[in-house]
């Protein structure tokens, strides 16, 4: 398979990254790789809308000649700068001497400072139009969802959203619609790429969902620029996204913890069953066996946290350091935390741990409990009442 139809004349040309396990450095992890998606529109003049990754570059190229010469092509649409989506951009235009770019102001300022090579480029804002004959494409700019340059576009006569990064997953496979996949599995994918990609852009995601609702657009397809295609109910995963955007939660915990010889792990055990017991959902995470992602993943959803490290040079432990500097540009609104930890001596995890919650603006809604070395029997009844009134306060906050 090179391409496929997705709607009456547009194929989608993109490739699948089988084995991509990293993605943005290291701070994404691609279990099920991802798709660079990539959108042909025949018509009396020819448009592609996004490129791929670079090192795809000679598969796209094939995919684009498996439907027409790629000399046809009038119109090149950036929706996005980021080089997953124009890396093979400056190879596709060698073999299209008559194409213009099309994309903001933004990004044809981002192409540049990514590849210092001429374009003839038609910069156009929200509501311009092209007319490619039968069919129009509509834009629609998007800044900060999630670069500045960022834009989606909008064919009328299809239907069809084609909102890059928006709406996506990193989730590679030989099916390329909703109707085909496993839902679970999709919407798992769709929520881990919210929540580690745009959690921080809630606010600027419900405008931009109210102002598509007030532009009236008819859509019964999205094709976003990963991942697999809305057609079955585009409607669910707008609003999947307008609850994940509003930090709608249930009254769960996650607690995430780092252990240096078992203490601080037997303190969140205890803690968990305390949780349990009060009656509120939970999830206990050690940051070196757990996949940062899916932590992140299970977050989103989770009214509570409870982070716990041992201490360590009068700190917490490096990668519940990192973890929580990281937690902290997601930016989580309405959230309930506490801290826990064991330490030797002069302590110190604890209250660097409630300095990083305090200052990621999430409420400390306990003060937080330290113990000397392993918890004795007084020390286990604490752990377990420690988690079991966090958790009464979950529930009833
Ligand atoms: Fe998939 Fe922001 O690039």
């Amino acid at each position: 398979m090179k391409t496929q139809l997705i709607k009456k004349d547009i194929y989608w040309t993109g490739v699948i990254d089988w084995s991509v396990r990293n993605f943005h450095g290291h701070t994404y992890t691609t279990g099920r790789g991802t798709t660079y998606n990539s959108y042909l529109i025949l018509d009396e003049r020819i448009a592609l809308v996004d490129t791929v990754y670079g090192p795809f570059a000679s598969e796209l190229i094939e995919n684009i000649r498996a439907v027409c010469d790629p000399a046809r092509i009038d119109y090149i649409i950036a929706n996005h700068v980021e080089t997953d989506h124009s890396g093979a951009l400056p190879a596709v235009l060698k073999l299209c001497p008559k194409a213009k770019v099309v994309g903001t102001q933004k990004c044809r300022e981002g192409l540049y400072k990514h590849y210092y090579c001429d374009m003839d480029f038609q910069v156009v804002k929200t509501g311009d139009t092209i007319n490619l004959g039968k069919k129009t494409l509509t834009f629609i700019e998007a800044p900060m969802i999630h670069w500045p340059d960022s834009m989606f576009t909008y064919c009328p006569e299809e239907k069809l959203l084609m909102p890059n990064d928006a709406f996506g997953q990193h989730y590679a496979d030989a099916k390329r619609f909703d109707d085909e996949v496993p839902e679970g599995i999709l919407m798992d994918e769709a929520v881990k790429y919210y929540a580690n990609i745009l959690w921080p852009l809630g606010a600027l995601i419900l405008k931009k969902i109210e102002e598509l609702r007030k532009m009236d657009l008819y859509i019964d397809m999205i094709a976003p620029s990963h991942g697999i295609i809305w057609r079955r109910d585009p409607g669910k995963i707008v609003n999947a996204y307008v609850s994940w955007a509003k930090q709608e939660t249930i009254p769960r915990v996650v607690v995430v913890y780092e252990t240096m010889w078992g203490a601080t792990e037997r303190m969140a055990r205890l803690m968990v069953k305390g949780l349990m017991d009060a009656g509120v959902d939970a999830g206990l995470f050690d940051v070196n066996r757990a996949d940062r992602t899916e932590i992140v993943k299970e977050m989103l959803g989770a009214k509570a946290f409870m982070f716990g490290s041992s201490t360590h040079d009068n700190d917490m432990l490096p990668n519940i350091a990192g973890f929580l500097e990281a937690l902290k540009g997601l930016k989580p609104k309405n959230r309930m935390a506490c801290a826990f930890g064991s330490f030797g001596w002069g302590g110190g995890a604890v209250s660097n741990i409630e300095n990083i919650i305090a200052g990621s603006g999430i409420e400390i809604s306990q003060p937080a409990f330290a113990c000397k070395y392993m918890p004795d029997k007084e020390e286990t009844v604490r752990c377990y009442e420690f988690g079991r009134a966090f958790g009464e306060k979950v529930l009833s906050g």
